[in-house]
């Protein structure tokens, strides 16, 4: 029999509402004191997530998120079905923390007191941690095995050979001028975005993007539309710029404008991914796209396009960016080569109405010199040569596949558990749960089983009538190992709904 966990050590797990310190690890710093201590013994089994919640007066997630960390740092251990344990062999200081683990470790050592009340509003926020491992079924990932190292390699390799001195020096901060023509060249083409080349501005990731263009274009306590569910990301950007992310939902057809208009008919900007809204997949039609921008000219907001992965687009004819059919110069456009070739470049760019170019330019150069420019010039020798190009063509074909065979395992193995129908754009699709299985649950079971997933419910930021769903990338790891990860999932949500 397990021992059982004394109701007055649980008492001793302290929460301060007023500190700094996030709720979760406030629970596991207490919690793994107790440990440490010997308070809590060996073999002892905790209190379900359910009791705790109730116990400290959190929500069930928190608890979760302790346990998880707890768990991560080998003082406690799930058994399948039948609870959480204090594991027998406890490390007596915690082990080289993971990334994520960190992340709250570097909350926690700061003095918070010293910081200001931006600071710690940023110092609050939880930010992902870096993740390359290709595994099955990382939503944010590309096929990087399908990366083309000879091809970028030898660009790359001509680099710093050259005799042009003017190269090794500080390059313009918007970005290096062949890359940006590059850039404007292949939007137009590919995205039907109209532009000149000095609109666009070379920047290491669209997260810096939109710290740019928060900084420039929003004052503390304005209010901003943003999907209800959106990509995480952007909420932390606007809290941190003091602005209020006010979400609006999102329907068939894409952000809803008639209930933004409701919610709050004085945003001062929205920030939307009409081409493939992020995370749910559906794409903006003509009409809402009009509707949009008519609300931007009406209200002089500003419309912030978030496109990053409308390039892998697999049937029927590709969607041009909404910046293409702006006349009134009140969209920003955002694209990376995250999705199109690797994360690990840092390099994304911004297309801005001209009215923005000088702000913009000035913003970056405050904070930084630019994106490398040996990378830049690269990236722009890449393009102009046409890699790229093929790279794109290859890539559709090779995540076509992979969907085709994300979905058609998915069918065979676990058809009563995961509803799941092909995307015709983007690199992840969703697999809706029955309504009797928590997504939440799910995740954290796909996960204890090596799988990479992300619950649906996780991109709202209020309570919504959204079965649960799960993000499925299907472009990051090769169609073998999709059909092995397909039934490790399948296992995952089959002891789910048995437990
Ligand atoms: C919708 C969306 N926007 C932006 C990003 C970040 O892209 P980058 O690597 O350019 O920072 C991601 C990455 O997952 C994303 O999914």
């Amino acid at each position: 029999m397990p021992k059982k966990l004394d109701g007055a050590i649980l008492g001793a797990v302290q929460i301060d509402r007023d500190a700094s310190i996030l709720l979760h690890h406030q629970i596991f710093s207490g919690m793994r004191d107790l440990i440490l201590s010997g308070s809590l013994g060996s073999g002892v089994r905790l209190p379900s997530t359910r009791v705790m919640m109730q116990e400290l007066g959190v929500s069930r997630n928190t608890v979760r998120q302790a346990y998880d960390q707890l768990i991560a740092e080998g003082y406690l251990y799930g058994r399948d079905g039948s609870g959480t344990f204090v594991a027998t062999d406890i490390p007596d200081t915690p082990f080289e923390p993971s990334d994520f683990v960190q992340s709250f470790v570097a909350n926690e050592g700061t003095n918070v007191a010293s910081l200001s009340e931006r600071g710690r509003k940023i110092a609050n926020r939880v930010v992902l941690p870096g993740f390359g491992e290709a595994r099955p079924f990382a939503a944010s990932l590309p096929a990087l095995d399908q990366f083309p190292s000879k091809l970028w390699n030898r660009v790359m390799a001509r680099q710093w050979n050259r005799q042009d001195l003017k190269r090794q020096g500080y390059g313009d901060v918007a970005g290096y001028r062949p890359l940006r023509e590059a850039v404007a060249t292949y939007l137009g083409s590919a995205r039907g975005v109209v532009c000149e080349w000095k609109q666009i501005v070379i920047l290491s990731g669209t997260q810096q993007a939109f710290d740019i263009i928060a900084n420039i274009l929003l004052d503390p306590g304005d209010s901003v539309w943003v999907e209800e569910p959106s990509f995480r990301g952007i909420h932390n950007i606007l809290e941190a710029a003091g602005a209020r992310p006010v979400p609006v939902p999102v329907d068939q057809y894409g952000l809803n404008v008639e209930a933004g208009l409701a919610q709050d008919a004085d945003a001062r900007a929205v920030i939307i991914s009409p081409s493939h809204q992020y995370p749910l997949g559906v794409s903006m039609p003509f009409p809402r796209r009009l509707e949009v921008l008519g609300w931007a000219s009406r209200t002089n907001g500003w419309v912030i396009e978030d496109d990053t992965d409308s390039e892998f687009r697999y049937a029927g004819k590709t969607i041009p960016a909404l910046q293409g059919i702006d006349r009134h110069e009140r969209v920003v456009y955002v694209g990376t080569f995250s999705k199109i070739l690797s994360p690990a470049l840092r390099m994304a760019y911004l297309v801005v109405p001209k009215g923005l170019i000088d702000p913009v330019t000035t913003a970056i150069g405050i904070v930084s010199r630019g994106v490398t420019t040996q990378l830049q010039s690269a990236m722009a020798d890449f393009m102009t040569e046409g890699h790229l190009a093929t790279h794109i063509r290859r890539m559709r074909k090779v995540c076509l596949e992979r969907q085709q065979v994300l979905v058609e395992a998915v069918r065979r193995e676990c058809s009563d558990l995961l509803e799941v129908s092909p995307t015709d754009t983007g690199l992840h699709l969703v697999g809706w749960l029955p309504d009797d299985v928590d997504d939440v649950d799910a995740y954290e079971r796909a996960t204890k089983l090596g799988i990479e997933t992300y619950p649906i419910s996780k991109y709202y930021s209020s309570p919504h009538n959204q079965r649960g769903g799960l993000m499925l990338g299907f472009a990051s790891a090769p169609p073998e190992e999709i059909t092995r990860g397909v039934r490790i999932l399948a296992k995952a949500l089959h002891d789910v709904r048995a437990s």
